[in-house]
């Protein structure tokens, strides 16, 4: 057992039981000046110091003392790709220059490069590369993870991607969820025949992901360029059936109706949203579902950002992940896309709080689990070195994680 005592700024995001906060109720913290937190793998008790029974301190119990410091719920991370091989530094300098993002894909660049430094590379270089981001991720405050697959692209390597991931869900101390993403470029093989690209995926690529029993949920690169929203109706339709949730990148480069369409089969997510409309907000709130924002991918292909405002205004369940990948946001810090949701879409740090944890986790449709410091929820809490939660946005570009926590066990 473990106690953490004289916390100067307690963050519970306290939901109150529920598994998102919408709204203004997203400006509520639940936050406890002076508090304390009691936990094994999960959480016994939470409240002011003055509060805590004193049999807690009295036992053989782990007593932590945090005054000047802040106490939050891990980071869940609800997007990332960070099951991936080589580096695309060169084309980042390409667009720095001012290659378009959709120029370097459509002539074989992008994540077609990333794709064939992933066919080359061993299962154990893919997971190395993997092993060392979530590591970092978990050193910077995130103790729940989504990882994609989608570098592969041929029934093989996806499943080598998702065996990798696999194996992190294994060997890594944090919860880690994973999703195919077979569609997420059509491989050259088939730039001739993309319904042939995408009858693999349902036919041959689906079922095997299936029969692994790895992933949980499937996603779609609903874009310009990439799947139409009549190709991707087929996977969605496929994945369902097959048991998956399904998480769709939607209106990231153009609105081709992919939110809607999202809604429409009840997605768990539909995740970037920079050109979504007032009417496909609408659709996803009905559906419930959530709108993950990825402020980090805006900045890095400099992209108008997501009206997260309206989101938060017409009462989504918004929340806030990496999008961790080697081409267009290679980050996997949170307490970053904090500050990048703050600055450029004019979330207040309690929203961006909230929606970094309790709603990220309702994205994985775990926030039963994890989210938010509440007796009986696991015990996946970072510590901070600030005296209030507003430092970790306003003192920006460094890492303020002390300690991180995972289902009680000191992990960073
Ligand atoms: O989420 N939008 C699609 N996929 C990734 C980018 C992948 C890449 O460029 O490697 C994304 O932004
Ligand atoms: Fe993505």
């Amino acid at each position: 057992m473990t106690v953490l005592t004289n916390i100067a700024s307690l963050v519970t995001v306290n939901a109150n039981g529920k598994t998102m906060k919408t709204g203004a109720s997203m400006r509520d913290l639940g936050e406890i000046l002076n508090g304390a937190v009691v936990f094994d793998n999960d959480i016994l008790w939470v409240g002011p110091m003055h509060a805590l029974p004193e049999e807690y301190l009295s036992g053989d119990a782990e007593v932590i003392d945090c005054t000047g410091q802040t106490v939050m719920p891990g980071f869940v991370d609800s997007h990332t790709h960070v099951v991936f091989a080589g580096s695309r530094a060169s084309e980042f300098a390409q667009r720095l220059a001012g290659k378009p993002y959709t120029e370097i894909a459509a002539e074989g660049g992008g994540i077609l490069t990333t794709m064939n430094a992933v066919r080359e590379a061993s299962l154990e270089d893919i997971v190395a590369n993997a092993e060392h981001l979530i590591a970092s991720a978990m050193t910077h405050g995130t103790t729940t993870i989504e990882i994609k697959s989608g570098y592969g692209l041929t029934t093989e390597s996806e499943l080598k991607l998702l065996e990798a991931a696999g194996v992190m869900k294994e060997e890594m101390p944090i919860d880690v969820h994973i999703t195919f993403l077979g569609a997420h470029a059509v491989p050259p093989e088939f730039a001739d025949n993309p319904d042939g690209y995408v009858d693999v995926v349902i036919n041959e690529m689906l079922p095997a992901v299936k029969e692994q029993g790895l992933a949980t949920a499937c996603d779609v690169f609903t874009d310009k360029g990439f799947f139409t929203r009549a190709q991707s109706e087929r996977i969605c339709k496929a994945a369902v059936e097959a048991g998956f949730g399904l998480h769709i990148h939607a209106d990231e480069i153009a609105n081709i109706g992919a939110s809607e369409m999202a809604a429409e089969h009840g997605a768990w997510s539909a995740d970037h949203l920079e050109f979504t409309t007032a009417s496909d907000r609408t659709k996803m709130k009905d559906a419930g579902t959530v709108a993950v924002l990825l402020p980090g991918t805006a900045y890095t292909l400099r992209l108008p950002y997501p009206d997260a405002r309206a989101m938060i205004n017409d009462g989504l369940v918004v929340a806030l992940a990496t999008d961790c990948n080697p081409g267009s946001c290679y980050t996997e810090n949170m307490q970053g896309v904090l500050s990048l949701a703050c600055i450029n879409m004019g979330m207040s740090i309690e929203e961006a709080i909230t929606a970094s944890t309790i709603n990220g986790a309702h994205a994985l449709r775990i926030g039963l689990r994890t989210g938010s410091i509440e007796i009986g929820k696991r015990a996946d809490i970072a510590i901070y070195d600030v005296p209030s939660y507003a430092n970790i946005v306003y003192h920006f570009g460094v890492n303020h994680a002390f300690s991180v926590w995972a289902s009680g066990q000191e992990v960073a």
